[in-house]
């Protein structure tokens, strides 16, 4: 018989929080430390390499009790077992959201439509393999015979953020004689950059889109296409100079790419849920098809974990849960995530995309209006550079804002003691955060009172630690797929589609139709308001002038 899930809000699991949460602001984890001296241990997960610490975050075993029982009275095992499955968890627009399927090993079988679509996940990882040791190897010729040497990675969101974040956070494993660069924006200062002393012989575009029409990527590519013919002057030069990463594999054809270089993907995985997809290939490219595949072995693990561990010792449905805690109960707008490694640089801009374009949403999968917050604001950047720039408000500001610390025991380029100086620095964070320092020791260091109050630090403020034992593909891979489940329990408690992104529609329609008037000579026709009217008129004027002035300057 089929569970009746009752809404958000009418879960018993809810009531219980929203009553203890009192309880739980009245109290301090200096308090919960000192009365729990098994507490560390008691929230500390491991999985694999994985080594999760959340004993300081405003919880004690009650809360997790009740946090747990809100996860099963959503029905989130089943909701799992769904995502596994090949259900239609993405509600919306009707299909599933299959990315645990991009890194299941062959022996697996996971059902679409009737189709076991493992084995084609494994025909196109073995296309992008000859295709990454054909360029590695220098066998890849390009129009004019020579080798391969730059990839230019076009594509945006889904198609970019992934393979950026993974190419920096991978790159100690990357082949060095290769130069590979990304190009989102459709700014013509990223293109020029994007190309900028590349020799067009040697250079490989790899257009990333899933529906091949997004506005960005395909004037990049169209640019990118003239940027090549310009100096090859041979339209034949595409073939070997474009290959295309899509599921309308009819569009990129139509682009003039060879359907040999057209490398598929499918409808069930979401744009940022897409990097263990062909999307990855600019990353196969440059780490190599071995250290890919350990990257994807690296997410299985943790898609293992997620599906089987019981979900009070499930750290992405923990991770979940204490983002519901604080967004939905504590009131946090925010949460930043701290990586204490630079190769992770572009994590937190990876996460942002993946958990805000996932759960910033406020309509249920039903169609109500939520009367709850939902998915918080994601940020970050990487320790100990962010030390000497924010952590001022996350230390004394009036906000509560609940951080990831991301550290790993080993590091990649061991210089002097400055890995260890690095993972005190995050440890001490996080014990600075959580326990401050009181009124009283300030004064008792000798402090003037009218200082004391500013070297004060309540403390109260939480934050989780992931250890790791080194930056491997491997261990980013069981990174990203953390947070991925992390995402898709939030939006399952939450009642929320975290596979959808209707919100980014209306400011897509309303651009093409502002830059018909913006070509236009003629004065607005299109209704809008009198400030888009007015910035439409002072931009169509200013460009005017600039290019008068600038054909004077030249004439
Ligand atoms: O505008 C948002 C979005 O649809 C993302 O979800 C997606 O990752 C990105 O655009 C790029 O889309 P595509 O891969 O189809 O070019």
């Amino acid at each position: 018989m089929q569970k009746t899930i009752l809404s958000f809000k009418e879960r018993p699991a809810w009531l219980a929080l929203n009553n203890h949460v009192n309880t739980i602001r009245g109290q301090s984890l200096s308090k919960m430390f000192e009365t729990d001296p098994d507490r560390a241990e008691s929230f500390t997960i491991e999985s694999g390499s994985l080594y999760f610490d959340f004993s300081k975050n405003l919880i004690n075993q009650e809360t997790l009790g009740f946090l747990v029982n809100l996860a099963e009275q959503s029905g989130l095992a089943e909701g799992i077992n769904e995502l596994f499955s090949g259900g239609l968890v993405n509600k919306t627009e009707r299909r599933p959201a299959l990315h645990v399927a991009l890194r299941a090993p062959k022996s697996e079988q996971i059902f679409v439509d009737g189709t076991n679509v493992v084995p084609e996940v494994h025909q196109v990882l073995g296309q992008m393999t000859a295709f990454s040791n054909a360029i590695r190897s220098g066998d890849y010729k390009g129009h004019t015979g020579k080798a391969i040497r730059n990839i230019v990675n076009i594509g945006i969101g889904g198609s970019e953020l992934g393979p950026v974040m993974v190419y920096e956070g991978l790159k100690h494993y990357s082949q060095n004689n290769l130069t590979i660069r990304f190009l989102s924006s459709i700014d013509g200062t990223a293109f020029v950059e994007a190309t900028a002393e590349l020799n067009p012989e040697e250079t490989l575009f790899i257009v990333c889109s899933k529906t091949f029409t997004t506005l960005e990527t395909m004037s990049n590519a169209r640019a990118a296409r003239d940027w090549l013919l310009s100096a090859l002057k041979d339209r034949a030069a595409v073939v070997k100079h474009f290959v295309a990463v899509s599921t309308n594999t009819e569009a990129a054809s139509d682009f003039g790419i060879d359907s040999s270089h057209v490398f598929r993907f499918w409808d069930w995985v979401g744009g940022r849920y897409s990097l263990c997809s062909a999307i990855g290939l600019s990353t196969m490219i440059a780490i190599g098809p071995e250290n890919f595949n350990s990257m994807l072995e690296g997410f299985h693990a943790v898609d293992t974990h997620f599906r089987t561990a019981p979900l009070h010792r499930n750290i992405p449905v923990i991770m979940g849960l204490l983002t519901v805690w604080y967004s939905s109960f504590l009131g946090a707008q925010t949460s930043a995530i701290l990586p204490y490694d630079s190769y992770l640089k572009r994590l937190p801009a990876y996460l942002q995309q993946l958990t805000m374009e996932s759960n910033g949403k406020s309509t249920t999968v039903s169609g109500k209006t939520v009367d709850y917050k939902t998915g918080p604001i994601f940020w970050g950047e990487p320790g100990t550079d962010s030390q000497h720039s924010f952590f001022q408000l996350l230390h004394q500001g009036t906000q509560i804002v609940p951080c990831d610390f991301i550290g790993f025991a080993e590091s990649l380029n061991p210089l002097g003691s400055h890995h260890d100086l690095l993972i005190a620095n995050m440890i001490a964070q996080t014990k600075a955060l959580a326990f401050g320092k009181s009124k009283e020791s300030v004064l008792t260091e000798g402090t003037a009172p009218w200082l004391a109050p500013h070297l004060t630090f309540e403390g109260n403020r939480p934050s989780s630690v992931i250890l790791m034992e080194s930056l491997t593909p491997h261990a980013l891979g069981s990174l990203v797929a953390l947070y991925e489940h992390s995402v898709f329990t939030q939006g399952w408690i939450w009642e929320i589609d975290s596979f959808d992104q209707w919100g980014v529609e209306l400011g897509k329609s309303l651009a093409t139709k502002i830059i018909k008037e913006i070509e236009s000579p003629e004065t607005s026709s299109f209704f809008h308001d009198s400030s888009t009217r007015a910035l439409v008129r002072r931009y169509k004027i200013a460009r005017e002038k600039n290019l008068t002035d600038s054909k004077r300057i030249r004439s």
